[in-house]
């Protein structure tokens, strides 16, 4: 279980240059899912490059509560003797997801469609996340699920004993409910089929194809339509996890904002479904370059040079482009400040039942750093101050959002003054290296008394 402990209060200062290698940690989305699938597969999946990152190790921990033998062999490889579709047991204790939706989200589908009765929670972020967006269709494969009001955690999951397969259009761009209907699918019968308007990260189904599962995706004037063929024996897999580009994008982008900077970021994935980012950077004028283009394990993967980039201006966001670089937007609101002119973000309301609602976390820090702001419920905008104009010295609260944390952390690098937060403890979910990986390029963060 992940807990928040005592609060770690953080300062970053200006730095000077940032330069070096960022040996980034493994993805997050691609971790949780290698142990899940591992999990339902019949055999040992290896993994290489695991996230060893609280969200991880607790969808691990969760893992072996279903009866799954997961075992750390060090330095980031682990094995899953997996228990086939439909072997999960019943979970003797209460599953402590930590601040982990992915995590939750996606294990509630995975156990839907089993015989088996579980209950989950989280910290005080998680417990306040909406889950009706998982419990919906889990329902309409025959689970029940109570919980707290509103759809809150903790709560607990019947699994269906006669699971029957299910067409579901997901309603808002979330590859976590996309995922959680496919993992359910996996138990039910016949053909599950999942419809989402807007294309949003893609690894589920890439895994489930190389894991030996029968998917077939097609692009239809409805959406993206997904079809799997449930009741797979699904093979174990040797999984090299790529380094996360959402974690990538925090020293690229103090890069980007810090004088003189020249970082390399190695073995980055760069699933299109997931690099909206480094587009709209190069947008605004980013000195960014891709080397080594190549593919691993069935997902695209290069290395990222940022160097400092003085003559950045806004730019609009699409909101098509939001499912695609939605964790993101907070680093990308930092970058904004040192542009010049507005950069304008639409067709975000999912930022609002993230970690925290990140507009709202963001715009309260970045307004108090000097940065102007304006927001509303799917949009904002922040007006750039340009490069070495950002005022700083304000205490931001991270929210037990790591994300939030981080930003801010980066917004210190190029700020006038120091800028701090009032909790760094849930970085380690995410990024559990962030402070000695930043020092390492060069920042100037240091812990400090609250
Ligand atoms: C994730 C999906 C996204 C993202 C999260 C990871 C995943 O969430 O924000 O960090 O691994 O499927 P939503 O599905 O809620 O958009």
């Amino acid at each position: 279980m992940s807990g928040h402990g005592a609060p770690i209060p953080m300062t970053s200062s200006k730095c000077g240059a940032l330069k070096g290698m960022a040996e980034v940690p493994g993805d997050k989305s691609i971790s949780h899912r290698s142990l899940i699938l591992g999990a339902l597969a019949v055999g040992e999946t290896r993994i290489f490059g695991l996230l060893e990152g609280d969200d991880v190790l607790d969808t691990a921990r969760a893992m072996r509560a279903f009866g799954v033998e997961v075992t750390d062999h060090g330095g980031g490889e682990w094995s899953v003797n997996g228990v086939g579709v439909g072997g999960f047991a019943e979970p003797d204790q209460v599953i402590d997801c930590g601040n982990s939706g992915t995590g939750v989200r996606l294990i509630m589908g995975a156990m839907a469609t089993s015989p088996i009765t579980a209950t989950f929670t989280g910290d005080a972020s998680l417990n306040s996340r909406p889950m009706a967006r998982i419990t919906d269709p889990i329902v309409l494969f025959g689970a029940q699920s109570f919980g707290r009001k509103g759809g809150r955690l903790p709560m607990t999951i019947v699994g269906a004993v006669d699971p029957l397969p299910v067409s579901y259009t997901v309603p808002m761009p979330s590859a976590q409910v996309k995922s959680a209907v496919l993992l359910a699918g996996l138990n039910a019968p016949g053909k599950t089929v999942v419809i989402e308007r807007e294309a949003t990260r893609d690894h589920t189904e890439r895994m489930l194809a190389g894991f030996g599962a029968e998917i077939e995706i097609e692009n239809t004037d409805e959406g993206r339509v997904i079809r799997l063929t449930g009741q797979p024996e699904l093979k174990p897999q040797t999984i090299t996890v790529p380094r996360d580009p959402s974690s990538a994008a925090f020293p690229v982008c103090a890069a980007l904002i810090t004088e003189g900077s020249d970082v390399l970021v190695p073995n980055i994935g760069l699933n299109p479904t997931r690099a909206g980012l480094f587009t709209t950077l190069i947008e605004m004028g980013a000195n960014l370059s891709f080397e080594n283009e190549r593919s691993e394990g069935g997902e695209p993967v290069a290395d990222l040079r940022a160097r400092f980039s003085p003559d950045m201006k806004g730019v609009e966001v699409p909101p098509a482009r939001a499912a695609s670089m939605i964790d993101e937007y907070p680093v990308l609101s930092v970058v904004a400040a040192f542009a010049r002119g507005d950069t304008i973000m639409r067709g975000v309301r999912e930022l609002r039942v993230k970690e925290s609602d990140r507009i709202e976390a963001m715009a309260t820090g970045l307004r108090a750093n000097g940065v102007e702001v304006e927001d509303g419920p799917d949009w904002w905008i922040v007006t750039g101050k340009g490069p070495g104009h950002v005022p700083g010295g304000a205490t931001c609260a991270s929210h037990l959002d790591h994300r939030i944390a981080m930003s801010f952390m980066i917004l210190g690098m190029g700020s006038e003054k120091p800028v701090s937060i009032d909790d760094g403890s849930p970085i380690t979910t995410s990024f559990p290296v962030f402070e000695s990986l930043m020092a390492g390029l060069g920042a100037q963060i240091r812990r400090s008394n609250p």
